[in-house]
């Protein structure tokens, strides 16, 4: 392990647990003691942590506060060493800036600045940090100072990583993501609208113990945003099969009305929120995509829209339609040899989620026209299993 820390938690134990997300417990949770102790032991002590906040709702605050196992507090003393947050310290006014100039002072190159919300660079006055010496302190201007003497810079939900809602379109405030102002210094985002505790919590741990996690493209942590929403979504079956909610709230793939699971890339289906409680497609709504780079505008606009043209990264130009058709074309080879296979066995309906008929019951859809014939895989398989279940 790096750092001369015993190997009480290796990167490849930890990195497993972030990858295989956390839906039954916090990663903080399954990962405490031994986590806490390698922390203790790391040579000269936790690196301090300063939190910024520019242009947000607190919501990433709020998010890393609903942790319940372990506690805020538990998160605080035993994970990070936080030593500013405009939110949860109790000194404020210039106490609060002498704080924040000593701590910066003191850990020079080895305290990690985390920042939440987005840049107001052409409105800098809103979002400030109160006053020093007479003069109000911008935070556009106070990242990039404070950027330069940290260790790594992350930004925390989709307005720190990419301007998210803050710098929505028509974007009065000029807001911008952190990685767009700062140069220099290691940025990390951690996007989501929130930001997933376990996301914040692993990004910073993994760079306090191991050094810099892997970043895709986009600079987002591939051990938590690696996948699409779409690769582990337990509606995939309903993808695959043509079973499409008809309005939010409904049952079956919610692609039609708006999912961007297919173009987003976030653990949520295995890791969920409220530790482990629910997650969006879970309860029945579209991912709106907010750990994409353009939420909540471009691909991932209109929310309830279906998707149309969208930019896949990295960098590549294509439509959701052309992705679908190609996993469905894929899918429907397969779908077709497994079809053949199957009713030359009678195995045919065995393998059926037991959810697949209550979301029928549920949702019945109403035959409109005569039926055409179709030598298309996928729909001869839907009118099979039609004719089974009349
Ligand atoms: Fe799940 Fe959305 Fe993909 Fe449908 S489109 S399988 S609901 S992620
Ligand atoms: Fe966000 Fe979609 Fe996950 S809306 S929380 S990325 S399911």
């Amino acid at each position: 392990m790096s750092n001369g820390v015993p190997e009480l938690l290796t990167r490849r134990r930890f990195l497993r647990f972030c990858l295989q997300g956390a839906a039954y417990a916090s990663l903080s949770r399954l990962l405490l003691p031994e986590l806490g102790e390698a922390l203790r032991l790391l040579p000269g002590g936790k690196p301090p942590v300063i939190w910024i906040e520019g242009t947000s709702c607190t919501g990433n605050s709020i998010s890393l506060d609903n942790s319940a196992d372990p506690t805020l507090r538990e998160v605080l003393e035993e994970i990070i060493d936080l030593r500013y947050s405009q939110l949860f310290m109790w000194p404020e006014g210039s106490r609060a800036m002498d704080v924040l100039r000593s701590t910066v002072k003191d850990n020079r190159d080895r305290f990690i600045l985390v920042v939440e919300g987005g840049l107001p660079l052409g409105l800098p006055e809103a979002a400030v940090m109160g006053e020093e010496e007479g003069r109000i302190v911008p935070v556009a201007a106070l990242v990039p100072e404070l950027a330069a003497a940290a260790r790594a810079v992350v930004a925390v939900g989709n307005c720190a990583a990419f301007g998210g809602p803050s710098g929505a379109h028509p974007n009065p405030t000029g807001t911008k993501g952190v990685w767009k102002v700062v140069t220099g210094r290691p940025v990390i985002n951690v996007p989501g609208c929130p930001a997933h505790p376990d996301w914040t919590v692993g990004t910073l741990v993994h760079i306090i113990l191991y050094g810099l996690p892997r970043v895709d493209s986009f600079l987002r942590p591939t051990m938590f945003f690696g996948e699409l929403v779409h690769d582990r979504c337990p509606r995939r079956f309903h993808f695959f099969n043509g079973d499409f909610a008809a309005a939010p709230g409904g049952a079956g793939c919610l692609l039609k009305v708006g999912c961007k699971g297919p173009v987003t890339h976030a653990d949520c289906p295995t890791r969920k929120f409220n530790d482990g409680v629910n997650w969006c497609i879970n309860a029945n709504n579209p991912c709106i995509g907010c750990a994409a780079p353009d939420f909540p505008d471009g691909g991932t606009s209109p929310f309830f829209a279906r998707l149309t043209d969208i930019r896949v990264p990295p960098g590549i130009e294509t439509t959701a339609l052309t992705v679908t058709k190609a996993v469905a074309a894929v899918t429907a080879a397969g779908i077709g040899a497994h079809f053949a296979a199957s009713l030359a066995t009678g195995r045919f309906g065995k393998h059926m989620p037991p959810e697949t008929e209550e979301f029928r019951a549920a949702e019945p859809r109403p035959q409109t026209g005569k039926p055409k014939l179709s030598l298309n895989p996928l729909r001869l398989l839907r009118r099979f299993r039609r004719q089974r279940t009349r």
